[in-house]
């Protein structure tokens, strides 16, 4: 980090999706969602920092990601088993893109330097990337809000600027469960009152969002006949009750993520492993996202220690989590470097 200036640090959730369904594509390509995010309790890490020497070069945020002290994925990264070189750190990285829609609002880039600390897997369904961005969006709002002497633009107005850098974001900066719909961007807030606890398997190759999409698409063609474009299936009332009361196994039965078959279309071998989490006590196992982040779902926290016990018997990579859990959050602390 560089010797000038202030700092700001902020943190996000990762999320995985309780019901993912899925309409036919819009002509902007994206497709028309139901879902039932939940933010789980592992958190990207963004700190942000003037630096005035990055101000004279390419778009004035620079950005470094280091693997998170103490996570799984830490240790996936020094087991060869995940790699940070599949993160771009040029202006494509979808943190650098949120504080340059910061600077923009705010009026000014005095130069920024990002560090990412990463717990959350790259490419895995559980929306790593827009953490980052979500947590960027808050640490920059409030170093230059310092910097410059202005108001922060606060966690609505970030929210809006969010949208326009990925479908998840919004949800990043709004944590806990929610409903969404559009593109995953039109969020409606659900009261919790009880944990879910969870246990994710990353896997050691990502997959790539847009072509689990397409795998959609394709198997879609096939079987259902074009008279218009199908819109998702709504939301199960059962499931979001299930999921806000935090009754595991009302969950169990009713999770659903229309993205698991595309997936598994394209990694088959993950079939076995969600029959195996269930042998293994799991209530039920689901693709995260648009995957191949495995997920699932026990019945206590005891019961998710003893799955990733069992998981990690058999030389796996597994951590338990649980959730809901706050959005992005600024870390309060203060300093110059
Ligand atoms: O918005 P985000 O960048 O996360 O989306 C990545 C890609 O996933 C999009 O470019 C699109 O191909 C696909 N996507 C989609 N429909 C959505 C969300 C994402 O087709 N509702």
């Amino acid at each position: 980090m560089s010797p000038v200036g202030l700092r700001a640090s902020a943190t996000a959730p990762a999320k995985t999706n309780l019901a993912l369904h899925v309409g036919d594509p819009t002509p902007d390509g994206y497709h028309p969602l139901e879902t039932l995010f939940i933010a789980v309790d592992v958190r990207e890490t963004v700190t942000a920092a003037i630096n005035t020497h990055v101000a004279r070069r390419g778009s004035g945020v620079a950005v470094t990601v280091s693997p998170a002290p103490g996570s799984e994925y830490a240790e996936m990264i020094q087991s060869g088993a995940a790699r940070l070189s599949d993160i771009p750190l040029d202006d494509s990285n979808l943190a650098v893109r949120a504080a340059l829609a910061v600077c923009a609002a705010h009026g000014g880039n005095p130069g920024i330097e990002l560090r990412i600390d990463k717990a959350v897997p790259v490419a895995g369904g559980m929306g790593g990337g827009s953490a980052d961005a979500a947590a960027a969006l808050v640490a920059v709002d409030a170093l230059l809000a310092k910097h410059l002497d202005q108001p922060r633009l606060g966690n609505h107005r970030l929210m809006s600027l969010g949208a326009d850098l990925g479908a998840d974001v919004p949800f990043m900066n709004l944590g806990g469960m929610a409903e969404g719909r559009g593109k995953g961007d039109d969020l409606r807030a659900v009261e919790s009152t009880n944990q879910l606890h969870l246990v994710f398997v990353p896997q050691d190759q990502g997959l790539s969002t847009p072509a689990v999409f397409r795998e959609w698409d394709r198997a879609s063609r096939g079987t259902q006949v074009q008279v218009a474009s199908a819109q998702p299936n709504p939301l199960n009332p059962a499931l979001v009750r299930a999921a806000a009361a935090g009754d595991a196994p009302g969950v169990a039965t009713w999770v659903r993520n229309d993205l698991q078959s595309p997936a598994l279309e394209l990694l088959p071998e993950l079939a076995t492993l969600l029959n195996h989490g269930v042998d293994l006590g799991a209530l039920a196992g689901w693709i995260s996202g648009s995957g191949p982040t495995v997920c699932f779902l026990a019945e206590s926290a005891d019961a998710a220690e003893d799955l990733v016990k069992g998981l990690r018997r058999e030389h796996r990579h597994a951590f338990s989590t649980s959730g809901p859990v706050e959005g992005a959050q600024l870390i309060p602390e203060w300093g110059t470097i």
